[in-house]
């Protein structure tokens, strides 16, 4: 995945892109408290007005992302970062219960941080929780307690987000604190972000040896799969395309032949969608579509780098 510009060049851009992004930052958003634990350096960050609750997980990780484009949903490392979220509460006279970026829809009973991709280190469950009720996939930090619930990932109620951003040693894939890591690469899932595809793809080549995300396995088409649901989309755009109508399908940047999971009637360029391809959410099962409408969501592949977090900003560099 290596590119030819320089490095300073990069750099530069990144930063820029980066100082864009903070000063366009909160949109629409009451007051959003923060404190961060000085043993994990993590930034736990809460809007403290209630109009921004929201019903669902998908909808909290958006709203996490649009305090802070580095930040998505907390989990918690260790017991400090749980006492630091209950002063955080406190601080901002937060109300209700608040969505967690920790879910068990891979296997009943095994949560996983949204982060990591790991089962969780630390947890902090209420009696008697979680149970083996398949249909409560998210867990969520109850109100004005320490203690955790488990709740259906769309719940229905209205909820607060409590957010975090990683400090660089936290994540050891050396992946940004909005990504997952998977399989020495990290991937950026812009949580019900819809576009066409020219617009996905500039947004995932706009950061430094970012890219659209081409799948290489069935594997990885499952790992794509989860964290499509995970962030509330139906579809996601994969960098595969067929540029001259050939009905042959490559990948956008060239390389290994990827893995395509073709839905049973698919490459078909007659039912009139020419060029691009989705993976759905659902069947994890791949579709041609149209690359001009406006109907997929957005997951980018980095490469791992370094952090360089400054008074004002955290900055992601690529080296
Ligand atoms: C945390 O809050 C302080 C002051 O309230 C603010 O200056 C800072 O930018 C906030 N940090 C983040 C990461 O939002
Ligand atoms: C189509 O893709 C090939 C190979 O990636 C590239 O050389 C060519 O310029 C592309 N054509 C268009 C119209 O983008």
């Amino acid at each position: 995945m290596k590119r030819k510009n320089s490095p300073l060049l990069m750099l530069l851009t990144q930063i820029l892109l980066e100082c864009i992004l903070m000063a366009t930052g909160v949109i629409g958003l009451g007051p959003v408290y923060n404190l961060t634990n000085p043993e994990t350096k993590t930034v736990f960050l809460v809007p403290s007005d209630s109009s921004d609750d929201v019903k669902s997980f998908a909808e909290a990780r958006a709203i996490c992302r649009q305090i802070n484009k580095m930040a998505d949903l907390a989990d918690m490392a260790i017991a400090s970062d749980s006492a630091i979220v209950q002063q955080l509460m406190v601080n901002a006279d937060a109300k209700h219960s608040h969505w967690l970026g920790i879910h068990d829809i891979q296997t009943e009973t095994v949560f996983h941080s949204l982060r990591t991709g790991q089962p969780v280190v630390y947890s902090a469950w209420k009696e008697n929780k979680p149970t083996h009720d398949d249909s409560k996939n998210c867990a969520m930090l109850e109100e004005g307690r320490e203690t955790w619930d488990e709740e259906k990932c769309d719940g229905g109620t209205d909820r607060g987000a409590l957010c975090s951003i990683l400090h660089e040693q936290s994540q050891e894939s050396g992946c940004p604190s909005q990504s997952v890591p998977y399989d020495g690469l990290c991937y950026d899932f812009h949580p019900l972000r819809v576009a066409d595809f020219v617009e996905a793809r500039q947004e995932c080549e706009a950061v430094g040896h970012g890219r659209l995300v081409v799948p290489y396995s069935l594997d990885e088409t499952r790992f794509l799969q989860l964290h499509a649901q995970l962030s509330g989309l139906d579809a996601v755009w994969l960098g595969i395309w067929d540029n001259d109508t050939d009905e042959v399908y490559r990948g956008l940047y060239g390389g290994a032949t990827p893995y395509f999971n073709w839905e049973s009637n698919e490459p078909n360029e007659d039912l009139g969608n020419v060029g691009c391809v989705v993976m759905l959410a659902d069947t994890g099962t791949y579709e041609i579509r149209d690359c001009a409408t406006p109907e997929g969501g957005i997951v980018c592949q980095l490469e791992p780098g370094i952090f360089l977090k400054t008074e004002e900003t955290f900055l992601y560099v690529f080296v």
